[in-house]
């Protein structure tokens, strides 16, 4: 362990980590199938000898099957003793670190770090502790609202989200107006639904939307719709929070100024670490938060204020970053979308499924979830779920709030195998056969 605790040795710290992890076999088998030639991303997304080597980077139990990989994502065991190793530097350093080392150059550092794989500037963002955190300073402070502006959700974005949304009609006079999305959601029939509810809603001047539903697994056309948005002059705040890392993406293609991102889900951060982004000539469009003065009202930092946090999981969103990009996010992401069709492919057509993610490019990634025909409450849902558990050993969980009835969620992993899917399709099989 470094006595000298400088910048220097913090950054090396950070080298070293990455050092550990592309020197892993996750690396290696990255390599591996490199030199087998430039295989097009949907060829290698089927190659199990490479998959199974990314798999063997995770430790999970065996006890069950776990396809509810939304909530959070593993860390790799490469980034798990990365996090354990700041832990001990932080204990052994404590005060002494954080103060003359972490605060001035550390975080810096991880901050541009974060910038420069998602394709912004280090002054764009502010880390946060997780997406709410990001979203709910950047819905709440908001500035260009005046009373009697409509804001506008759906019913596929995230409650805590929602909630945000709903206190500037409590706290800023605002007209809250929520849309349902169709069923199943198409790219077209949602571009038709906003550009509908844009033309029935002339006041709307605030948009969420959520990049990848939580409830469905839809991949809503970011773009497009902003694009939309910008020329009725309604700014979008978009919910990242399980996009990037999932997908392959920089945050300018979302065409979007204003957005929030998790890194302890697919980006595979320890929990605790998220971070918000404002396009840097719209700062002056999101209040500083409450209660800072730490930062002049020109820094992003000055919109949002956690006070003291977990600061080594932090520190280990350089070995998280690395693991990604040394991974390639685009072979991350077809690897996970072949997981998805994997399963879905084989259940579309039992009677008595209903799918509730189109299988056209781009509306999907790793999650995607089902409803036996008929079955839309909560109740029917969460028995669903508890079969598949206790009977099938298969750990899935209901999401409700979609507007056309409950649903069971599905999210494989880069440590799911296909035969963990071939499992949950015989489960299927006989559930919907009764
Ligand atoms: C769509 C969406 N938005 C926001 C969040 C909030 O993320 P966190 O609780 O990590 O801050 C989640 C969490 O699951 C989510 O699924």
């Amino acid at each position: 362990m470094p006595t000298d605790i400088s910048r220097r040795s913090f950054i090396n710290n950070s080298a070293s980590a990455m050092l550990a992890v592309s020197s892993s076999a996750l690396l290696g088998a990255a390599a591996s199938a490199q030199s087998v030639g430039p295989l097009p991303a949907a060829l290698s997304a089927s190659d199990e000898t490479f998959w199974s080597k990314v798999a063997d980077q995770y430790l999970v139990a065996s006890d069950i099957t776990n396809l509810e990989n939304g909530y959070y994502g593993v860390m790799t065991k490469a980034i798990m003793a990365e996090y354990q190793r700041n832990i001990e530097l932080l204990n052994l350093h404590s005060s002494h670190y954080l103060r003359r080392s972490y605060d001035a150059s550390g975080l810096a550092e991880v901050r541009a770090q974060i910038a420069k794989v998602a394709g912004v500037l280090p002054e764009e963002i502010a880390i946060t502790r997780g997406a709410t955190e990001a979203l709910q300073n950047l819905i709440t402070n908001y500035r260009l609202l005046k009373s009697g502006d409509v804001v506008m959700y759906s019913d596929l974005d995230y409650d805590s989200m929602q909630y945000a949304m709903n206190y500037l009609k409590e706290r800023r006079g605002a007209e809250v107006v929520a849309i349902n999305m169709p069923e199943p959601a198409t790219r077209q029939g949602v571009l038709d639904a906003y550009a509908a509810a844009f033309a029935a809603n002339p006041k709307t001047r605030l948009l969420l939307l959520t990049h990848i539903s939580h409830r469905t697994g839809f991949v809503m056309p970011i773009a497009e719709i902003a694009t939309m948005a910008k020329a009725k002059n309604i700014d979008v705040i978009v919910d990242a929070a399980h996009s990037w890392g999932q997908m392959d993406f920089n945050i300018p293609d979302l065409k979007v100024d204003f957005a929030g991102f998790n890194l302890h889900k697919w980006m595979g951060a320890p929990l605790g670490v998220g971070f918000l982004y404002i396009r840097k000539e719209r700062l002056a469009d999101i209040e500083r938060a409450f209660a800072d003065g730490d930062w002049e009202a020109s820094d992003i930092r000055s919109r949002v204020h956690s006070g003291t946090t977990n600061t080594a999981n932090v520190m280990t969103v350089p070995a998280a970053l690395a693991a990604h990009t040394g991974l390639g996010a685009a072979n991350k992401q077809a690897r996970l979308r072949y997981l998805r069709d994997y399963w879905v492919s084989r259940v579309r057509n039992f009677k008595g499924i209903e799918i509730l993610t189109p299988d056209s490019p781009g509306s999907y990634g790793a999650i995607t979830s089902f409803r036996l025909t008929g079955k839309v409450s909560k109740a029917d849902n969460l028995a669903v779920a508890n079969e598949l558990r206790e009977k099938y050993k298969i750990f899935t969980v209901r999401r409700g709030g979609v507007a056309a009835g409950n649903c069971v969620r599905v999210s494989a992993a880069l440590f799911t195998k296909p035969a963990d899917l071939d499992r949950l399709v015989a489960a299927l099989k006989t559930m919907t056969a009764s």
